[in-house]
């Protein structure tokens, strides 16, 4: 039975939400998976799984920065077993950037860490306006108007594909 790390960074949960999902697909698929928040003290040491996944929702254009220091922290150790990123972004919900190789997020992110992830996922985020605060609210507005997303602030819509989501993880248990 393999022994797999699934450590998220989250703000308001979606990303969580992700990992809980691919932490019951490799249940079922006979894997034993830790779930770890990034934020978690201590932060487990990817050096005592098989496998490691590491998963983190888009900010303002930016993963947590935790996330980044924790990959130059364990870099080694995550090179030395197989290995995966995903990211959870609401410009993922439109075809064309919906993609490890066409998100742009990913993109970027990946031009600035060193490790290079051999399994990588994109997923479409949740949009919940009652949820943000008023600023967040606006900007989001903004940003949904701009790129012809919902507008409407009573708005709770989960744009994650869960079968993409489930594909993800039987490619994380042939790992
Ligand atoms: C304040 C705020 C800023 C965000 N900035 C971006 C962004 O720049 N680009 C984007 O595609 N999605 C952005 N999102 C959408 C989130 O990535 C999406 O809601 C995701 O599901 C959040 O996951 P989490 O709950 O795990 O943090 C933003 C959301 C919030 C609340």
């Amino acid at each position: 039975m393999s022994k797999i790390l699934i450590l998220y960074a989250t703000t308001d949960g979606h990303t969580a939400k992700i990992a809980e999902r691919l932490r019951r697909a490799l249940d079922t698929a006979g894997q034993a998976v830790t779930l770890a928040s990034v934020a978690d003290h201590p932060q487990p040491d990817p050096a005592a799984f098989d496998k490691v996944v590491i998963g983190a929702s888009i900010r303002y254009g930016r993963h947590s920065p935790l996330v980044s220091e924790f990959i130059d922290r364990y870099q080694q150790a995550l090179d030395a077993r197989p290995n995966a990123f995903f990211s959870v972004n609401l410009v993922a919900r439109k075809p064309g950037k919906d993609h490890p190789e066409t998100n742009p997020y990913l993109q970027k992110f990946l031009r600035r860490i060193a490790w290079r992830p051999r399994r990588l996922a994109v997923f479409a985020g949740k949009l919940d306006y009652p949820r943000y605060g008023f600023w967040d609210r606006k900007i989001i507005q903004l940003i949904m108007l701009i790129t012809k997303g919902p507008t409407d602030p009573q708005t709770v819509v989960e744009f994650t594909d869960w079968g993409q989501v489930d594909a993800f993880a039987r490619t994380l248990a042939e790992m």
